[in-house]
């Protein structure tokens, strides 16, 4: 009896430790345990074919075979689960040195552009994200350029049909603003503008502007050129000088354009400034009132100014680059300079 028994348990041993998935387990388990014909389980059914006498003795040892089968059955389940979960997973090399990263970085001209949107947050000013895909009339019409007005042709453009543009500039802000919000206003836009133009060293087919509206009762020049001096002097070097030349656009009364100090020799005359000591830099003016009367503004005490800027333009006087172009190349080792 006792040698069934332990028979009984070597047998199941050597089995079960070749159990290597969990259908080899079932196997097992069925050959040891199954209700109709398990080996450990048959072996119980034999209790009552024993001399009375013997009983008490074999059952107690039946049982304590049966729980270590049964014990040990759950403990190789479990081995062999988490085997099966291992085989699964990828196997990684912790010791591997890692593959580096080229982390990206913002484009020069978009951190300028996000510098100079700060530059007005902090003055109180709100930025308005206005559509690339503009209205003629937004761009030109309330602008004061009618249908077939001269300076339309400064502005060579983009057109999708006889109403629909890409937009020329961002001045667009001056109507979209006012029609939009009661004075006091003080907004600005930034973004690309598109023109027919060359592609060359001093000109591209699209680049970035910013544009800049105030309106609020009895603004006058003063405050264009005192809010210009500020700007400029953050945006460039608080040495600079500035000054403002009579200039012609349809959407403002009167305008300028805007000079600053040659930044290269400090107004003293170089080939950058073409020995003037000035570099053009900006148009401004004061809104004309018909702008302001088409966008819904019909106070006569209250007027506006506004100023409208090249983002690339002022990129490429800051870092002294000299050809447009390298800011649309992509060239990760022009890029990587800044
Ligand atoms: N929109 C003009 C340009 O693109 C600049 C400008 C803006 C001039 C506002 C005067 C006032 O050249």
């Amino acid at each position: 009896m006792r040698e069934t028994i332990s028979r009984l348990r070597q047998s199941f041993e050597e089995d079960c430790a070749a159990v290597t998935g969990s259908e080899d387990w079932k196997a097992v388990r069925d050959k040891y345990l199954a209700r109709e014909g398990g080996l450990v389980t048959g072996a119980l059914k034999k209790l009552r074919e024993l001399p009375k006498e013997e009983r008490p003795a074999f059952g107690q040892a039946m049982n304590a075979l049966r729980e270590f089968v049964e014990d040990r059955l759950d403990a190789r389940l479990q081995a062999v689960k988490a085997g099966e979960r291992d085989r699964k997973r990828p196997f990684v090399d912790v010791t591997r040195p890692g593959v580096p990263l080229a982390p990206g970085s913002a484009h020069p001209i978009k951190r300028l552009q996000a510098e100079i949107e700060e530059i007005f947050v902090s003055m109180g000013f709100e930025v308005l994200d206005l559509p690339e895909i503009e209205r003629d009339y937004y761009n030109f019409e309330a602008l004061n350029m009618p249908p077939n007005h001269p300076a339309r042709d400064a502005q060579d453009t983009f057109y999708f049909d006889d109403a629909t543009l890409l937009r020329t500039h961002c001045s667009s802000v001056q109507v979209h603003s006012m029609e939009t919000r009661k004075p006091p206003i003080r907004a600005i836009s930034t973004g690309k503008v598109y023109r027919r133009d060359p592609f060359d060293a001093t000109h591209s087919p699209m680049f970035y502007q910013v544009d800049v509206i105030v309106v609020e009762e009895g603004l006058h020049m003063g405050h264009l050129k005192g809010m210009l001096d500020v700007f400029l002097k953050r945006v460039f070097h608080p040495g600079i000088k500035m000054r403002l030349r009579p200039g012609f656009f349809p959407f403002v009364e009167p305008g300028a354009e805007v000079d600053i100090s040659c930044i290269f020799c400090s107004g003293k005359g170089c080939a950058k400034c073409k020995q003037s000591g000035w570099i053009e830099i900006l148009g401004a003016g004061m809104v004309h009132p018909r702008v302001l009367e088409m966008s819904g503004i019909r106070d006569p005490r209250v007027t506006g100014f506004a100023w409208g800027m090249g983002i690339d333009r002022v990129a490429i006087l800051k870092y002294g680059v000299d050809d447009i172009r390298l800011f649309f190349d992509n060239d990760l080792r022009f890029l990587n300079q800044f």
